[in-house]
């Protein structure tokens, strides 16, 4: 079938996150009509920064900063019930409308406390082990619970869906169920159940199903048929943007695997976590930060363990927006990226960060992994195992002094700026359209699409 030359768009993180989406989504909202979250919960951490006022959003869409939008929270996110609701509240403190312009999909799945505790727990158990035989240690998740309330949505009969919160006696009734099971597979992760501290409280269904049952309640304005309200939308003529969060590389399927989050985070996650058949998206933007981070474990062929990786943290304020945690800091690999925006399609590259790399001499980019029998391969190997091998080929490219925050055009950059992104542009096949100097809104170039060599 061929591709449909449509107004609906996507936004995706190009590496290990933080790239930078929430301002991205933020500055392309006024274009579209509904934002769309499609997977990844309380993981993410978007910053929005407008004006002086810094927001996080981490359920929620970034277009609910904006006036007149309606922000979607597709059925393939998992909902911390008591997370979205603090979220809403601290909007609200603020000043922000939320309200009808927030719908909810009663098919999204529940994070519970208990697959907070799961999480955690295993967290714990596989530090303790690292270094054992075959044991690569924790994965350094945020504890959110995302995986296991991932896991209950893959078990089926172990899960809870947002629409189930709305009937006391059906989540009561899946709640008996799941916390006598729930409780032995803690105590078997090492937990130990009980009202001490750094103990698990004992599950109990009636207690849990008053808490959900309270917190669908207030939810419940919010909670609709997600599917059937973007296909109306799009059907009425309205346009829609879907909000990636999380990254590519952090992917279930196509990510540093078992070093990744629990949903598809690239633009192949949309379909199922929205209901909106792929051929929809009309255009893809990848994100892509201008150096590289990533939180937690795993591997990162391009980090830096030295001076240069905390100058980088420090100019980019490299702590995460959920957790705090120090962002681990490398160069930019553009082989993880090419393979990124293969995986995702992405039409074009929003490049972000770019005003921190101001003051090195020399920038150095991965344009290559090199095996430990010295062969190269510019070939990104999604498993974590295997790419313990590779060290970085690097190309080194000239540095710039100026500080970039005040540029408007993409011509206004020092030319080593200028070739920066042009070498990028190359590497990648891609165009890039957008250029952030800055966390705000107007610290944006944006360039009509360029012409790009080399093949993808
Ligand atoms: P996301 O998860 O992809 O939305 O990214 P985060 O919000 O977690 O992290 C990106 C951080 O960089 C935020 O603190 C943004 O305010 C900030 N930021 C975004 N773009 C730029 C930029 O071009 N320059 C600088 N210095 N900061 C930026
Ligand atoms: P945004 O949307 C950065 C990482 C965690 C951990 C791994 C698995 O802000 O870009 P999880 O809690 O999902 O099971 O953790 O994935 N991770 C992120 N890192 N930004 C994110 O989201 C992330 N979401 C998950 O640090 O290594
Ligand atoms: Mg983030």
């Amino acid at each position: 079938m061929p591709q449909l030359s449509t107004p609906h768009a996507a936004v995706v993180g190009l590496q290990w996150g933080d790239e930078g989406k929430g301002k991205i989504v933020d500055l392309l909202t006024a274009r579209y009509d509904c934002i769309v979250r499609y997977n990844g919960g309380a993981n993410a951490g978007h910053t929005v920064q407008v004006g002086t006022e810094r927001y996080a959003l981490h359920l929620i869409p970034s277009g609910i900063l904006s006036k007149g939008k309606i922000n979607v929270v597709g059925n393939g996110v998992v909902v911390d019930p008591e997370k979205i609701l603090e979220e809403i509240d601290g909007l609200r403190k603020r000043g922000v409308e939320v309200g009808s312009n927030l719908r909810i999909s009663d098919r999204a799945h529940v994070v519970m406390p208990y697959h907070k505790d799961q999480d955690a727990a295993l967290e714990d158990l596989l530090a303790k082990r690292a270094g054992t035989a075959g044991n690569g240690g924790s994965i350094g998740t945020t504890r959110r619970g995302i995986g296991p309330a991932y896991a209950d949505k893959i078990r089926r009969s172990t899960a809870i869906r947002m629409g189930d919160l709305l009937n006391r006696e059906v989540l009561e009734r899946k709640l008996d169920t799941i916390c006598s099971m729930r409780m032995a597979e803690l105590e078997a992760l090492g937990a130990t159940i009980g009202t001490g501290a750094n103990e698990v409280r004992p599950l109990v269904p009636s207690e849990l199903a008053t808490r959900f049952a309270a917190a669908g309640e207030k939810l419940r304005p919010h909670i609709t048929d997600t599917v059937y309200l973007l296909h109306d939308e799009m059907r009425a003529g309205r346009s829609v943007l879907f909000e990636g969060a999380n990254a590519c590389l952090l992917d279930i399927d196509h990510g540093t695997f078992p070093f990744v989050t629990s949903s598809n985070c690239s633009t192949l996650g949309i379909p199922s976590g929205s209901g909106v058949p792929g051929r929809q998206i009309g255009k893809v933007y990848g994100i892509m930060k201008a150096y590289s981070t990533r939180v937690g474990g795993g591997p990162f062929v391009t980090e830096l363990l030295d001076a240069t990786g905390d100058r980088i943290r420090k100019r980019g304020r490299e702590y995460g927006t959920t957790t705090g945690r120090a962002r681990r800091c490398g160069w930019l690999d553009l082989v993880a990226v090419r393979y990124s925006t293969m995986v995702c399609g992405a039409d074009a590259i929003a490049c972000t960060l770019l005003d921190v790399l101001s003051g090195f001499d020399e920038l150095n980019v991965c344009v290559g992994y090199r095996r430990a029998d010295g062969t190269i391969t510019d070939r990104f190997v999604p498993d974590a195992e295997r790419m313990t091998e590779f060290t970085p080929v690097y190309e080194t490219l000239p540095g710039w002094s100026r500080e970039l925050t005040d540029c408007h055009e993409r011509s206004d950059l020092p030319i080593e700026a200028q070739q920066y992104l042009t070498f990028i542009e190359q590497y990648t096949a891609t165009p890039i359209e957008l250029v952030s100097v800055g966390p705000e809104r107007n610290q944006t170039l944006e360039s009509a699409c360029r012409a790009t060599a080399g093949a993808r």
